[in-house]
């Protein structure tokens, strides 16, 4: 089955590679739409109409399933693209919000796009999960997607992104697909945090799609 992935660049990778660790003999079809990163910093009209490309191209290739591999992408334009195209089966990539608040974290730290921490969804996920007991932090990340896409000195943008942050929390969430490609230099500033991703969640929903479409 032809399995269609984009993101706005190489994160989605890291998805794209939890999908084959469980799924082996489809086939893939990948965009990294590097020319448009940082998706993150769009407009809401400017991202649905890049996505829309995406898609168009994807489905011209034959895939019946595509899979969201951006959680700006996700978060704010997968509610219209299921409308418009109700013929393919779409799985998005969301913050993992349920999983960290699903744990016994007291101190959850979300890093994210401008454009996923200022979404309606990311703040539906937080009034959804989020325990009593719970502190949530959501720090918008500019910039960094782009510095993961460009080869860029990561540690320098981190260093400048968390210098006013408690270094503590319990869990630290990569909200965006392209921070999972820099896990070690994330967990360094975070040492006796747990850092997670969304990417295994995605990768048994396109399985259990797969399975039932054969
Ligand atoms: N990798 C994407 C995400 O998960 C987008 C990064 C960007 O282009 O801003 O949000």
């Amino acid at each position: 089955m032809k399995i269609g992935i984009f993101d706005s660049g190489i994160g989605g990778t890291t998805v794209m590679k939890a999908i084959k660790d469980l799924l082996k003999d489809e086939e893939y079809l990948y965009i990294a739409d590097s020319k448009n990163c940082p998706y993150g910093e769009k407009s809401d009209e400017e991202l649905i109409k890049i996505v829309t490309n995406n898609v168009n191209e994807l489905k011209n290739w034959g895939a019946k399933i595509i899979v969201i591999a951006c959680n700006t992408a996700t978060v704010k334009c997968i509610k219209n693209l299921r409308e418009n195209y109700p013929e393919i089966k779409f799985v998005g990539t969301e913050p993992a919000i349920k999983l960290a608040t699903n744990t016994d974290a007291k101190n959850i730290l979300v890093l994210a796009t401008p454009g996923t921490v200022k979404s309606e969804r990311a703040h539906q996920l937080i009034a959804e999960n989020l325990k009593k007991n719970q502190k949530i932090t959501l720090l918008p990340c500019p910039g960094l997607a782009d510095t993961i896409e460009r080869k860029g000195d990561v540690t320098q943008k981190l260093t400048e992104l968390f210098k006013n942050i408690d270094q503590n929390p319990d869990v630290v969430v990569l909200g965006c697909t392209h921070y999972s490609l820099i896990k070690p230099e994330i967990q360094n500033f975070f040492k006796s945090a747990k850092v997670i991703d969304g990417n295994s969640g995605v990768a048994h929903r396109v399985a259990a799609i797969v399975n039932s479409l054969k």
